[in-house]
C-alpha cells in the first residue's frame, strides 16, 4: 500500500470475519476468538461500533485494520484496534481511532477509556497523540499476567476536542 492507497472505513460485517480475526492473531499476543468477534455483530448491538479499514474494491479488497468500541452510559470504551504488521504507520489506526471516538461522541459519549499493555509503545503513543492520559494501572490484566495501563480522554463533546480528532484522523 503506497502513502497514498485509499483506505475506506466501514461497518464491520460477517464477510470479513475471517480477515479480521485473521489480522488480530497475527497482531495480538492475547487474541480475541472468532466467536467472541462474531457475537459483537450478534442482535442488536447498539451499543457498540465496530469498524473495517480496507484498501482496493470488489475482489480485490483487503482489510487492513479494525477497531471497536462499547458504549457505557455516556463513557465509550476502546475494545479493540488492530493495523496489519505491514501497514502500520500509514495513519490507519488514526483513522479508524478518531473516526470511532466521533461516532461514539455523536451518541452522547462523553469521554473514552481503554487498557493497553504497558510494554506497547505503539499504541500507548497513539493514544497519548489523542489526548488519552494514563489514569491507573490494573495489575495482572491480561492473560499472561502483564499489566494494563488504563488511559482516558475527556471532552469528546467539545469542538476543539471534536475538530483536532479530524485533524488526527485525517478525516476533513
Ligand atoms: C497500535 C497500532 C494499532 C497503531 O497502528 P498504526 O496504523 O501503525 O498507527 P498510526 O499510523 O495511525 O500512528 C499514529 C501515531 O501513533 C504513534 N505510533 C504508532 N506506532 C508507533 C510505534 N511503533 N512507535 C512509536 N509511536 C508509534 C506515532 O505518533 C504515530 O505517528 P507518526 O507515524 O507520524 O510518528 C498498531 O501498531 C497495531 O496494530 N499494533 C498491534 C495491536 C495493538 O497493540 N493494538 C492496540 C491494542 S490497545
Amino acid at each position: 500500500m503506497s502513502a497514498a492507497t485509499t483506505v475506506e472505513l466501514s461497518a464491520l460485517s460477517p464477510g470479513d470475519l475471517d480477515a479480521v480475526h485473521g489480522l488480530e492473531i497475527d497482531s495480538s499476543p492475547d487474541p480475541w476468538s472468532r466467536e467472541l468477534l462474531a457475537g459483537e455483530l450478534d442482535g442488536d448491538r447498539a451499543d457498540r461500533l465496530w469498524l473495517v479499514a480496507a484498501v482496493g474494491r470488489g475482489r480485490r479488497r483487503r482489510i487492513v485494520g479494525f477497531g471497536g468500541v462499547l458504549l457505557v452510559v455516556d463513557d465509550v470504551h476502546v475494545m479493540n484496534l488492530v493495523v496489519a504488521p505491514g501497514q502500520r504507520r500509514r495513519r490507519v489506526a488514526s483513522r479508524l481511532l478518531a473516526s470511532l471516538l466521533l461516532a461514539a461522541g455523536d451518541r452522547g459519549a462523553t469521554a473514552a477509556t481503554l487498557e493497553v499493555r504497558t510494554d506497547n509503545v505503539a499504541a500507548i503513543e497513539l493514544y497519548r497523540r489523542f489526548g488519552f492520559e494514563v489514569a491507573g494501572r490494573r495489575p495482572r490484566y491480561y492473560a499472561d499476567g502483564a499489566d494494563a495501563e488504563i488511559m482516558w480522554c475527556h471532552g469528546l463533546y467539545r469542538p476543539d476536542v471534536r475538530a483536532r480528532l479530524r485533524t488526527l484522523g485525517g478525516l476533513e
